[in-house]
């Protein structure tokens, strides 16, 4: 048994592959020949070798003696196999060049191949079948495309439910059901159904929409259903076609652009529906059409909107952009044009340079940029150096006021009689006043004859002198009996004759509540200079500047110094080789 088994697969396999073997001109899968069914409704699929790929018709085919033969690949599958035609029911039957499904099941989808052939001859070509379900709650499956049809606007029109014939016999009358978006058509304004058709009385936009007609009908004490889908897409009326009219550019339109800058003209179109026409739309530029521009400074831009209330009118917008724009091609010929089937419009825009407000503009703010960067400068210059400007005045404009008072001292040192204040002012004060200044010091330890009446020499020195300089230190307030006693001359001398000023030094600050009256009283009045230790040290500094502003205009002829002292520090530069004389 096993043996004859074998044998009859053998035999089968070279009859097969004998018949494989043999040449036949397969030309592939059509695609475009895809058939989508509804689950469980009747279908038909023809061959479509006569169709579209050979002379004869199936008739004339069949009676040449070529016999036509059915193929069909399942989906998943990898094998090919016949079909089976002994179905129960006929379910899949053979008429002519047309494969029957009465009705076709979702596992009929799949690839079929239909081969004609005699002995010396075989052609064969494949092509998809479809089956589909419905969607849930609805009459179609959003899978199956629907095909379009246009109708314009205020037509009269009939949707025919098509591919019905032959379903059914000539004496059935099936029902059909028509609906719009599912919807079932039945007392809709305009639409009315009428057997396989469905008559648009009047065609408006809002009508649009998918119309699927479900004809139903029993065949053998069976129901069965055919489902067709159409879009209906509204357009507008012949009435309203024209030749395209152009919006921009027009002739009271200029357009004006900085040397330089971007030109930027919009070319704006309006289209009206026209059936079966191009709309064209394209810029010239001194006679060159958009497919010459190879300047990569020029660009070109479309944008489409659709007329809201005309379906199929639309108005297009074509950007013409130059960067950097020179003054000849300022001169050049812009031209839009424009076309439909019905008409060509063509205009020149109006380009002109901008001239004029932009120079006064950059010249404006380029004055007043200049304007106010002087008087930041000015400022500056102001609160930086005002110190120098004071002195420089007092050394070039200033009334010596040393002259004929009668005094002896230019300054009255007053302070706390302590190593290290005796320090500041013995070595750094004495040195840059007299030095430097030409100032004449009055300092008590060092000028008082040894054995007088302290209280009184101190008097008669501070009438002497023209300024009473008080360098500030907690010690001056702790361990100054002496120093106080200046201040308190100084003030009283200052308040009652008037000849005499007093100088705030502070060399170390000191705190509100350990002030004496006297001193508070001084500071209330006066401004103090203050000494910041290393940084004041240098003799060009802001220090040294202050104090010299307050103590008194000294002309150098006035000096008993046989060399002329130098009123106006080095750093001025109006230095000369005197003071380094006297220092050195
Ligand atoms: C087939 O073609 C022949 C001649 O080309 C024609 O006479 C015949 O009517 C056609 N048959 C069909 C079914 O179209
Ligand atoms: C469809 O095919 C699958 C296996 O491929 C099978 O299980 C199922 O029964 C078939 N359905 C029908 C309705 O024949
Ligand atoms: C039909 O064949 C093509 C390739 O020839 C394949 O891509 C496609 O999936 C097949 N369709 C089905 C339903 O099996
Ligand atoms: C087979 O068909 C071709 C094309 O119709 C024809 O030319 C050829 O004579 C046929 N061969 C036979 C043996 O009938
Ligand atoms: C019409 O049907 C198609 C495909 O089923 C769907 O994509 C589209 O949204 C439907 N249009 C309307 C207005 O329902
Ligand atoms: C045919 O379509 C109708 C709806 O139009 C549905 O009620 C009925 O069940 C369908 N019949 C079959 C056999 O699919
Ligand atoms: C559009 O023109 C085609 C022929 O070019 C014609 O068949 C069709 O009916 C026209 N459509 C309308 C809506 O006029
Ligand atoms: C500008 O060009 C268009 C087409 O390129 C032409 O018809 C028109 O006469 C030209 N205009 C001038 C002023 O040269
Ligand atoms: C063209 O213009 C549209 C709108 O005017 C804009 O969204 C789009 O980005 C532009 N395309 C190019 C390439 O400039």
């Amino acid at each position: 048994m096993k043996i004859g088994f074998l044998v009859i697969y053998l035999l089968l396999l070279t009859i097969t592959r004998d018949c494989t073997c043999e040449r036949c001109d397969d030309w592939g899968e059509d695609t475009r020949k895809l058939t989508q069914a509804y689950d469980g409704e009747p279908v038909r699929i023809r061959c479509p070798l006569f169709e579209d790929y050979l002379k004869h018709n199936y008739s004339t085919a069949h009676s040449a003696g070529l016999t036509l033969m059915w193929y069909w690949i399942g989906k998943g599958k990898d094998l090919e196999e016949p079909i089976n035609i002994r179905l129960p029911d006929n379910r899949i039957s053979k008429d002519k060049d047309i494969l029957w499904f009465r009705p076709v099941i979702l596992n009929d989808t799949g690839n079929y191949t239909c081969m004609l052939r005699n002995t010396t001859f075989c052609l064969k070509i494949a092509f998809p079948l479809e089956v589909l379900k419905k969607d849930p709650n609805s009459c179609v499956s959003n899978d199956k495309t629907p095909e379009v049809v246009t109708f314009q606007l205020g037509d009269t029109a009939t949707l025919t439910c098509p591919d019905t014939k032959g379903y059914y016999a000539a004496d059935v009358t099936p029902t059909v059901n028509w609906y719009r978006n599912c919807l079932l058509v039945d007392q809709f304004v305009d639409r009315h159904p009428q057997g396989l058709s469905l008559q648009f009385s009047n065609v408006l936009q809002r009508y649009e929409g998918n119309y699927t007609c479900i004809v139903s009908y029993e065949e053998n004490a069976r129901a069965y259903n055919l489902t067709r889908t159409f879009y209906v897409k509204t357009i507008a009326s012949h009435f309203y076609a024209r030749a395209p009219v152009m919006i921009t550019p027009n002739d009271k339109q200029t357009f004006e652009f900085l040397v330089g800058g971007e030109l930027n003209i919009e070319c704006k179109v309006y289209f009206s529906y026209v059936n079966n026409s191009f709309t064209d739309i394209g810029w010239t530029v001194n006679g060159k059409t958009e497919g010459d521009f190879t300047d990569p400074r020029l660009h070109v831009n479309e944008s489409v909107t659709m007329d809201p209330t005309s379906p199929g009118a639309k108005t297009v917008t074509k950007e013409l952009r130059i960067r950097k724009i020179t003054p000849d091609e300022l001169k050049h010929n812009y031209t839009c044009t424009a076309r439909n089937t019905l008409g060509v419009v063509s205009r020149q825009a109006l380009v002109r340079e901008k001239v004029g407000t932009p120079r006064y503009i950059t010249e404006l703010a380029c004055g007043l940029g200049a304007t106010l960067f002087l008087v930041v400068c000015f400022v500056v210059v102001y609160h930086v150096y005002w110190l120098e400007m004071v002195l420089f005045y007092r050394a070039h404009f200033g009334t010596d006021e040393t002259i004929g008072d009668g005094k002896e001292y230019d300054i009255y040192v007053s302070y706390a009689r302590n190593a290290e204040e005796e320090e500041f002012v013995l070595v750094t004060l004495r040195g840059v006043l007299e030095n430097e200044f030409g100032y004449k010091l009055c300092i008590f330890d060092r000028d008082s004859l040894p054995g007088g009446i302290v209280t009184d020499e101190t008097l008669n020195f501070i009438k002497k002198s023209r300024r009473l300089l008080v360098v500030i230190s907690p010690s001056y307030v702790h361990q100054g009996t002496q120093a106080l006693l200046e201040l308190k001359a100084g003030l009283e001398t200052m308040a009652s004759q008037g000849n005499i000023r007093i100088v705030l030094v502070q060399y170390k600050p000191i705190k509100n509540r350990e002030k004496v009256k006297e001193l508070k009283l001084a500071q209330s009045v006066l401004s103090v200079i203050k000494w910041k230790g290393e940084k004041s040290k240098y003799p060009g500094g802001r220090f040294w500047k202050q104090l010299h502003i307050a103590l008194p205009v000294k002309k150098p002829s006035s000096t008993k110094n046989s060399c002329s002292f130098q009123m106006v520090p080095q750093y001025l530069e109006f230095g000369t080789e005197c003071s380094k004389n006297i220092t050195t």
